[in-house]
């Protein structure tokens, strides 16, 4: 492997949600750039596998299985990360989900689920992690947000209101620790392949993605496409880069389209 590919060599980081979607693939790209990897996921078989392939890839890994409503094993995961690394110098924030209803619908311990797995769960790996960046003199948090917290969807009102609630975290905590050489940013995604949005267009009428019908690109990105940029925002590469809103999502947010004038 080429020398310049392993950017994150010495570095340890944290990801969560790593055991499915965009948070596996960030897992395997780190670690492929020479990070030493903290694979975490509520589900500790699917951790556990992601963390096999990095080992057999040849990069460093650990899986720990975290639920990110717990606020010790968030403390723990901190832990583990500096046990594994000797410091925890980059968190990604992947977890969330989504329950779609609208808020006439939902209930309320629903609706705390929700805001507790996408927004809370930020709060608390921040606060813990933020103190072992300063002991590395800087680091950089990445948060996973959605197009969903710039444009509401329907029927996604906690959803679209965690998300929004992640942009502006972003923007605060980049604020707030700039001077301590740490950077925070988020991405973005629109439509995104992955176990859990399979999922949902299985049951569409045609069993395709309808959001990516909707977005000019005409289809879902791969994980990777989110992981990238994500990794990009973590990057040497993104060293004046603090407080970004980063929009991955093949143009789904960049405008509407008014069939009139395609006919003109
Ligand atoms: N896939 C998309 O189209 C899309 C679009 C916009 C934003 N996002 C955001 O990207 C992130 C990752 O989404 P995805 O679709 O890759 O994930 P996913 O739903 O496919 O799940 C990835 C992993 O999250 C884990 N997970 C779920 N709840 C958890 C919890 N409480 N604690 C720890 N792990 C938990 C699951 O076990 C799974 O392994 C989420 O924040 C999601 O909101 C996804």
């Amino acid at each position: 492997m080429s020398a310049l590919l392993r950017d994150f060599e010495g570095k340890g980081a944290l990801v969560t949600a790593a055991g499915a979607g965009i948070g596996r693939s960030i897992a395997l790209d780190l670690a492929r750039r020479g990070a030493a990897v903290l694979v975490t996921d509520r589900s500790p078989a699917d951790a556990r596998q992601v963390a096999d392939e990095i080992d057999a890839a040849g990069g460093r890994a650990q899986a720990l299985q975290l639920d990110v409503k717990d606020a010790q094993g968030i403390r723990d995961a901190v832990d583990a990360t500096v046990a594994l690394a000797g410091g925890l110098d980059l968190l990604f924030n992947v977890a969330g989900i989504n329950i779609p209803k609208n808020v006439e619908m939902m209930e309320e311990d629903e609706w705390a689920s929700v805001l507790d797995v996408n927004l809370t769960s930020i709060y608390r790996s921040a606060k813990h992690a933020i103190p072992q960046m300063r002991r590395r003199g800087g680091g950089a948090i990445v948060n996973v947000a959605s197009i969903a917290g710039v444009l509401a969807e329907n029927r996604c009102g906690a959803y679209s209101a965690s998300k929004g609630g992640v942009v502006l975290l972003t923007r605060n905590m980049a604020m707030d620790f700039a001077r301590d050489n740490i950077r925070v940013n988020a991405v973005c995604p629109g439509s995104t392949r992955t176990p859990r949005t399979e999922g949902y267009w299985r049951n569409s009428p045609t069993g395709k993605s309808e959001m990516a019908e909707l977005c000019p690109m005409k289809r879902s990105a791969e994980p990777e496409e989110i992981a990238r940029p994500a990794i990009f925002l973590a990057s040497a590469d993104a060293s004046y880069i603090t407080g970004a809103i980063l929009v991955v999502d093949g143009g789904m947010t960049a405008g509407f389209r008014i069939p009139t004038f395609d006919r003109m």
